[in-house]
């Protein structure tokens, strides 16, 4: 499967935004990572859709908006007017309000034109979205808790992973499957024998020396 890389711009400088963007794509990165928090959902707050509105002209790369908030299908209308391409709610902040409520939101995101995704906690086995996988165009399997770039990747990901490509395959469904947290040069082998073929990176990239080697780096593993 052709593997993506997804930057993360919640490490990038954020009085630069536009440059950081463009550098994404000259880099040869696929999708633009967009870590949007609440404050509740998870403790900081990154940007909302006036942010992700900002940069949409400054690329052609897919803007993927990953939602750690709170009541996601509030704020659907918000990030698709804003030109979100795709756009992933996570199962915990859903499964709290009814039992229907991912699914809702799911088509909701459908509604727009735009791709949907559901997400997963480290601690949330991944067979809780087993039944909105026909409905999703990518599944995302966090490998750190939300809230921080920069953390430890947790290596329990990589058997949901394995669970989640088996699945897919199972019900014959095309399935990006994306992994976010503690991303760099030695975990990104592992989650994709694992099955994995979107790699979220934040600190990995935009720490790194060489921003371009390091998107080449990743892609080669
Ligand atoms: C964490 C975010 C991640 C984060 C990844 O809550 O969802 O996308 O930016 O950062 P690194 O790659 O530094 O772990
Ligand atoms: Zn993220």
């Amino acid at each position: 499967m052709n593997i993506k890389i997804a930057p993360s711009i919640l490490s990038a400088d954020f009085s630069r935004m536009g440059e950081a963007v463009k550098l994404c794509e000259e880099s040869g990165a696929d999708l633009i990572h967009c870590d949007v928090m609440d404050g509740s959902f998870v403790e900081p707050i990154t940007f909302g859709g006036q942010m992700v509105k900002s940069i949409r002209p400054a690329t052609k790369l897919p803007l993927d908006v990953h939602l750690m908030i709170e009541h996601p299908k509030t704020q659907i209308k918000f990030f698709a007017e804003a030109g979100a391409d795709i756009i992933t709610v996570h199962y915990e902040a859903c499964a709290k309000i009814s039992p229907d409520y991912l699914a809702e939101t799911l088509e909701l995101i459908k509604s727009y034109g735009v791709k949907c995704g559901a997400v997963v906690n480290p601690d949330v086995p991944v067979e809780k979205i087993f039944p909105v996988f026909p409905m999703c165009d990518m599944v995302l399997l966090m490998s750190v808790f939300p809230g921080y770039g920069g953390q430890k990747f947790i290596t329990s990901v990589l058997d949901k992973i394995k669970a989640a490509r088996a699945y897919a395959q199972q019900i014959g469904k095309e399935l990006d499957i994306e992994v976010d947290g503690g991303i760099n040069f030695k975990t990104a082998p592992q989650v994709l024998a694992a099955g994995a073929n979107v790699l979220v990176a934040g600190s990995a990239l935009f720490g790194a020396p060489d921003f371009r080697a390091a998107v080449a780096e990743l892609k080669r593993q």
